[in-house]
């Protein structure tokens, strides 16, 4: 072979690589010119809600976030104001107005068919949160996902902390009578994070050597002012012999202390009062020594874990990096949050 024509079909071979490789770098290009889209519809059960206000704060934030991986984002928020049915019309017309995908923090966490029925019609995976749907309708499609928290865990720690305080300090029991007299104030009934909450919280206390009497339990429904009325309630019916307070949030923490400031009780008769959430107001009373403590519930973390399923679900990329419990929960975890956290963070 000639030396001239070596250099020739060397020439056009590396002709040819190069118009191969700026082809290949141009559908690169192509490709990442065009984001991906994130149209996401947020469904909150009730926005007044204090601490799923301050979650969809921080799942604003996260989303944003994912705009600098290159995604282009909207949110869409929605609030059923305590109704399924609003919920069910919302979420369709999320769906209808482009939505690819879905969080959902259902009104009612046993009736989640419509809401699974429509999205499956448009192929729009959907990321339940907050709420848990039992776990038959978990299985009515493979494109259900669902995030949250571990309520047994956020009991045993309300009990942990009740306990180690109960230890430390022989004036929460008042009256000296080497059992501590209490009051529940409770979440929705047949809310999954209610009566787990409680049940382990109690469980704690009673495995870590403390004597119990229940006094009165009231539902609240998560609210500060239902809260604050039940516990007048409790005060009118026993007076100065609670010595615990233990509710399943900080609200209703809150109102259990608004209730006792309404009556003007001083200090050295006032119960001891925990909450779950670590909501602003909840961390601010724990700092100010009015709440003994409480156990932080992530909100960060389950926001962080709904924006990167989100973002998988969407691209079809990185669900093998997301670990899930049984193939599509994620459950965060919860954290003590006593006054030394409250103040410094950690
Ligand atoms: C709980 C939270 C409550 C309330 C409830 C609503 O996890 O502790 O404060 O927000 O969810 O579903």
């Amino acid at each position: 072979m000639g030396k001239y024509r070596m250099k020739a079909e060397k020439t056009v071979k590396s002709l040819v690589l190069g118009i191969l490789m700026s082809c290949l770098c141009a559908c690169g290009t192509a490709q990442s010119a065009e984001p991906d889209r994130i149209q996401l519809g947020a469904a909150y059960y009730n926005q007044n809600d204090t601490f799923l206000s301050q979650l969809d704060e921080c799942l604003k934030e996260e989303i944003s976030r994912l705009e600098k991986d290159g995604f282009e984002v909207t949110v869409t928020t929605r609030d059923a104001a305590g109704s399924q049915r609003t919920q069910d019309d919302q979420v369709k017309e999320l769906i209808e107005a482009g939505c690819n995908v879905l969080c959902v923090n259902l009104a009612d966490r046993t009736d989640p068919s419509e809401i699974i029925d429509a999205a499956r019609e448009h192929n729009v995976p959907i990321i339940f949160f907050n709420r848990e749907p039992v776990a038959e309708d978990m299985m009515q499609w493979e494109k259900l996902y669902y995030v949250g928290a571990d309520a047994k865990l956020s009991g045993i720690l309300q009990g942990e902390l009740a306990a180690d305080a109960i230890h430390a300090d022989s004036r929460i029991d008042r009256n000296k009578d080497g059992i501590i007299q209490y009051v529940v104030l409770e979440g929705e009934p047949g809310h999954q994070d209610a009566i787990i909450r409680t049940e382990s919280a109690v469980d704690t206390l009673k495995k870590k050597g403390i004597r119990l009497e229940k006094l009165s339990c009231g539902i609240a429904n998560w609210n500060r002012s239902q809260a604050q009325n039940r516990m007048m309630q409790a005060i009118g019916q026993h007076q100065n012999q609670i010595e615990l307070v233990l509710a399943n949030n900080d609200d209703m923490a809150l109102g259990a202390i608004d209730a006792y400031e309404k009556l003007n009780y001083t200090e050295s008769a006032l119960p001891v009062f925990f909450g779950i959430d670590g909501t602003d107001a909840g961390l601010q009373a724990v700092a100010d020594g009015k709440l003994a403590a409480t156990v932080y519930n992530d909100k960060e973390g389950q926001a962080r874990a709904m924006a990167a399923l989100a973002a998988a679900l969407v691209s079809g990329e990185g669900m093998e990096e997301i670990e899930f419990v049984n193939g599509r929960y994620i459950y965060l975890p919860y954290y003590k949050a006593d006054k030394h956290y409250a103040e410094t963070g950690k």
